[in-house]
């Protein structure tokens, strides 16, 4: 399956937004922490433009509300992790093949980031299955409603969320109700309590919930939610233990973000040692 653009795309803008500082990854490419932060805006391709106008115009509380209900039966296809694996690697991109990795290879590359870093086993998992729910593009799902930053529906679109002027076009901001700080919910209530826009990362929690510890979900569920763990925006809806997670959510995002610059993984070779790692947590066959 061919998409349009580059499923990536948004990330690389990512890594002009938020380049490494200096020094505070040790495994990061040292060209890459020398670089100048760069005016994202300006940069952004015109298809990265287009990708948030279409999110940010669509992503309403309606929207997630029946995204969750869909696919939280869990009821579409049944296969092990490794085989997840795979069939995401069937998305390919239009982009430059010497340049860009592959999917498999971009999960391996975070997980043996987070390897060499000798962090813990079920944070080394995470790494490599915290980008499995992209397998929502094969599912049919556009590409806005898959990938980019997500923020909170049902309360007030926070201008620091990237490319925020698009939610003029939201019907959403139509809603009184909903443009509150907290909107439809109470301040304090926790993140748990609040829907963020439907993507991979949602869609994976629902997958691994009952499989991964508080934390490795919490990594899993919010690492695209930029708005919350970078811009330190809706602290009126977070508890403390949020915050705690949201820790190590910018624990892992460094590996997320920052693992690229490194050779391509040896797929074939590293896979005993994940199939392993894969069945201490999850069962051979997992329900998407
Ligand atoms: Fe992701
Ligand atoms: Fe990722």
């Amino acid at each position: 399956m061919h998409v349009g653009t580059d499923v990536d795309e948004w990330e690389e803008t990512l890594e002009a937004r938020y380049p490494a500082p200096p020094g505070q990854f040790r495994t990061v490419n040292p060209e890459k922490v020398k670089e100048d932060f760069r005016d994202y805006r300006a940069e952004a391709r015109p298809s990265v433009r287009e990708f948030y106008r279409r999110n940010h115009q669509q992503q309403t509380l309606e929207f997630v509300r029946s995204k969750k209900a869909e696919y939280g039966a869990l009821g579409r296809k049944q296969m092990g992790i490794w085989e997840a694996m795979e069939f995401l690697n069937t998305l390919v991109d239009d982009s430059d093949p010497d340049t860009d990795l592959s999917q498999i290879e971009h999960l391996l590359q975070t997980s043996e980031a987070i390897r060499r870093d000798g962090r813990p086993r079920w944070f080394i998992l995470t790494g490599l299955v915290h980008d499995l729910g992209k397998i929502l593009c094969l599912f049919g799902e556009p590409q806005w409603a898959v990938t980019g930053d997500t923020f909170p529906v049902g309360c007030r679109f926070s201008d620091r969320v990237v490319f925020a002027e698009f939610f003029a076009d939201n019907p959403d901001t139509h809603v009184p109700d909903y443009q509150t700080p907290c909107g439809i919910y109470t301040e304090g209530c926790g993140l748990d309590q609040v829907h963020l826009s439907w993507g991979h990362d949602e869609y994976m929690y629902l997958v691994t919930r009952d499989y991964l510890p508080e934390e490795g979900l919490a990594m899993i569920r919010y690492h695209s939610c930029y708005p919350i763990h970078k811009e330190g925006a809706y602290s009126e809806l977070l508890t403390d233990r949020d915050q705690e997670l949201l820790g190590w959510v910018r624990d892992f995002n460094q590996y997320d973000l920052y693992s690229k610059s490194h050779s391509r993984p040896n797929v074939a070779e590293l896979r005993p040692y994940y199939e392993d790692l894969i069945a201490e947590y999850f069962p051979p066959v997992v329900r998407w």
